[in-house]
């Protein structure tokens, strides 16, 4: 695998040498010499205010691996966590893992499966669990106040082998292979320190983080990201995405994610009217306008008799929630089909990222007793992560808490 390059690489080089590389939101897109955008070779930076894969414009596909620590000494841990940055930078960035590629008595430091392919928009986001923070690595006493398993919720039917873990890794990006490559080369690196506890697959995201990207669907049919925060609102970022003064440095712009794997009871939603559907919903399953409204953006009437009680959108929406936002960036999946019952096994990834588990968890309490969309849905799955703030050049994630 002599001069291992990806695509990516070669056409940032090319723009570097007469063509134009110019940021669209953030994101650096890189044109060759005939002016041709080539979608796939956009780069998202990886070095930031914040982790990328938070308010980056929602890409399409998603890898999601959770890992137990099985080395006793901090120094192990804190090692790994500088080798996944690197890692992770450079993948990012349409490189292969590892720069020894070439030595035929060594295994190649990169998988391979990535060559040729472009950047994608890759992001890789990494999380800590508050099962890190016990006394394996002297962490007990600088564990963030936020951070705490989630007390169990109405109608959890959780497996626990597919919850928690200490460390997160959320490979989003357009192209599966370049999202299940990133995750396969941090767990192949991790090796002797991590074990793998749990991982998903997601094949199309249900949500949207920027304003110029159309409201995807979910598996049930309907327009999902409608009322989500997205990555202009800077004041709502501030207040209800990005951890402050409140948490220890290196969560400074960090922020808190929850994930559940929902699952949907297709068949049944499937049988249901489609009355029944957009009643439970609060919205109509076409256009995506809240019950009594014509258009997906016109805000809630819930004034109106319009939207039922238990409809998931009023009792989701902040006016009656006590003012609760998350930024959702959820995506849906499927494995495969369920023997037990002779149904797909399908649903939604559901991700939140907020600036206190808290807040899901006051909202979940709602949704989880009041919801209609019960009647439809399974939690199986569940975790919580606390995000480090970005990381700059030269360091690594959670640096701040595995040196000081
Ligand atoms: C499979 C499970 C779920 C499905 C199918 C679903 C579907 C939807 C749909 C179709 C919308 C309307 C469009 C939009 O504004 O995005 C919506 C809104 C929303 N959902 Fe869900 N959702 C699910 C689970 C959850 C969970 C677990 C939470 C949080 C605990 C949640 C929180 C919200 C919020 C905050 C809104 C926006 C409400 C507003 O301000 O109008 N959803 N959801």
């Amino acid at each position: 695998m002599a001069g291992v390059t990806r695509r990516g690489l070669l056409t940032t080089a090319a723009a570097g040498a007469g063509g134009l590389a110019v940021g669209i939101g953030g994101t650096e897109l890189v044109r060759g010499d005939d002016g041709r955008t080539d979608a796939g070779a956009a780069i998202e930076p990886f070095h930031a205010e914040h982790q990328a894969g938070i308010v980056t414009r929602a890409q399409d596909r998603l890898h999601f691996a959770a890992f137990d620590v099985v080395a006793e000494r901090r120094e192990d841990l804190r090692d790994l966590l500088g080798e996944w940055t690197e890692a992770a930078a450079r993948m990012c960035a349409g490189r292969p893992a590892g720069s020894d590629n070439d030595t035929p008595l060594l295994p190649p430091q990169d998988t391979g499966e990535a060559v040729g392919l472009p950047p994608s928009r890759l992001t890789v986001t990494f999380g800590l669990g508050p099962s890190l923070f016990d006394d394996r690595f002297g962490l007990a006493g600088r564990r963030p106040g936020a951070l705490r398993p989630l007390p169990p919720l109405p109608g959890d039917e959780l497996d626990h082998r597919r919850s928690g873990g200490d460390l997160a890794v959320q490979a989003c990006a357009d192209d599966p292979q370049v999202a299940f490559h990133a995750v396969r080369n941090l767990a192949r690196i991790g090796r002797g320190v991590v074990v793998m506890r749990w991982s998903q697959l997601g094949f199309g995201r249900t949500s949207t983080t920027t304003r110029d990207q159309a409201t995807p669907r979910n598996l049930m049919g309907f327009k999902d990201g409608t009322n989500n925060i997205r990555s202009d609102e800077t004041a709502a970022l501030a207040e209800h995405v990005w951890t402050g003064g409140e948490a220890p440095a290196w969560m400074q712009g960090g922020t808190y994610m929850v994930t559940r794997r929902i699952r949907m009871l297709i068949e049944a939603w499937d049988r249901a009217t489609l009355d029944d559907q957009e009643q439970t919903i609060g919205r109509d399953k076409g256009e995506g306008a809240p019950l009594g409204r014509a258009l997906e953006d016109d805000p809630l009437d819930l004034g109106a008799r319009a939207i039922p009680a238990d409809a998931h959108v009023r009792l989701a929406a902040p006016v009656t929630n006590g003012g609760i936002r998350l930024l959702r960036r959820g995506y849906s999946f499927t494995d495969g089909f369920d023997p037990e019952l002779g149904q797909l096994d399908a649903g939604l990834f559901f991700i939140a990222f907020q600036r206190d588990p808290e807040r899901f968890v006051a909202l979940q309490r709602r949704l989880g007793a009041h919801d209609a969309l019960n009647e439809y849905i399974k939690h199986t799955a569940s975790a919580v992560f606390a995000v480090p703030g970005g990381i700059r050049p030269g360091t690594s994630v959670a640096q701040g808490l595995l040196t000081a």
